[in-house]
């Protein structure tokens, strides 16, 4: 292994977000469309004494600096499975905003199992899948990025074509919950499920243009049933802009996402909301 590896771990917003029912196991069916954009964290592993993570960057906060931390497990569950005795020191310099719905934690997994691989050549793509479900519903997904539909709990992959660029805007608000994602779930339990339908027309007709009013996300019926406070903030912003803002996966950031050259308006207009506001775009992988 050479002295240090390291690469980025992006962010992800929910286009589409399905929820099509409970199953047996305690998780959710869901159908999703999933877009990578260029917000990332920095993932680096070098070879250490013993296995450890340490976080830094600017939105460090809310990430776990123990063996709690994703991308912790997912490598020391990747040596396990490879048989390899070389433990490591992963850093990460977060800029994704913890418990946001952005999916970082799942991305810093996906990356650092990538990096890994990459660091022992006789890995194979299987265990890497494999690992990656094994750590979460959403690091599958991380592993290719772009666009993509998911489904299963998360892990089921179909990759598709690229969305063309657009500008994303994302919107932090100061305060998430703790267990957020499974507390989200078991409150969308109170109402119906969805059919799936939205997600499988993304599907078979990709679109070019997308914009906040096109997007769909399930959790929307229950976001104020956990985050009540996320009301004033969601109002102040869509009258700033004149355009619906989105929950963005479970919550509780926000999103606006339309045409190339239009977020640094939309970004300018919300300065001094009660919020962080992240100006990036759609990305995708060569
Ligand atoms: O997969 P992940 O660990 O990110 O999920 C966190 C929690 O969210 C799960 O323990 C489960 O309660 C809930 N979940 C679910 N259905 C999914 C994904 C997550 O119910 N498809």
């Amino acid at each position: 292994m050479p002295e240090v590896l390291s690469g980025p771990a992006h962010a992800k917003v929910n286009l589409v977000l399905e929820v099509l029912g409970k199953r047996e196991d305690g998780y959710h069916d869901i159908d999703t469309i999933l877009q990578e954009i260029e917000l990332a964290d920095r993932v680096s592993i070098e070879p250490a004494a013993e296995w450890r993570i340490e976080v830094t960057g600017p939105r460090a906060a809310g990430t776990p600096a123990d063996e709690s931390n994703l991308a912790l497990k997912a490598a020391m569950l990747l040596a396990e499975r490879v048989n390899s005795s070389f433990p490591c020191l992963i850093r990460l310099e977060k800029h994704i905003p913890a418990a946001g719905g952005l999916g970082g934690g799942a991305s810093d997994a996906a990356a650092a199992l990538g990096l890994l691989a990459s660091a022992w050549p006789s890995t194979r793509i299987g265990e890497i899948v494999e690992v990656a479900e094994a750590i979460g519903s959403d690091e599958a997904f991380f592993l290719h990025g772009g666009t993509a539909r998911a489904r299963g709990r998360g892990e089921q992959i179909n990759q598709l074509q690229p969305l063309p660029a657009h500008d994303v805007v994302l919107f932090v608000p100061p305060q998430t919950i703790e267990r957020k994602t499974a507390r989200m779930f078991a409150e969308l339990g109170k109402h119906e499920f969805d059919v799936g339908r939205v997600a499988e027309r993304f599907a078979a007709h990709p679109p070019a243009v997308f914009g906040s009013a096109d997007v769909f996300n399930a959790f929307e019926r229950v976001a104020f049933d956990l985050f009540p406070w996320l009301a004033e903030l969601w109002q102040d912003l869509e009258q700033r802009i004149g355009e619906p803002v989105r929950l963005a996966g479970a919550g509780p950031c926000l999103f606006w996402i339309g045409p190339s050259g239009e977020g640094s308006r939309i970004a300018a207009a919300c300065t001094g909301a009660a919020c962080e506001v992240i100006a990036t775009h759609t990305t995708s992988r060569k």
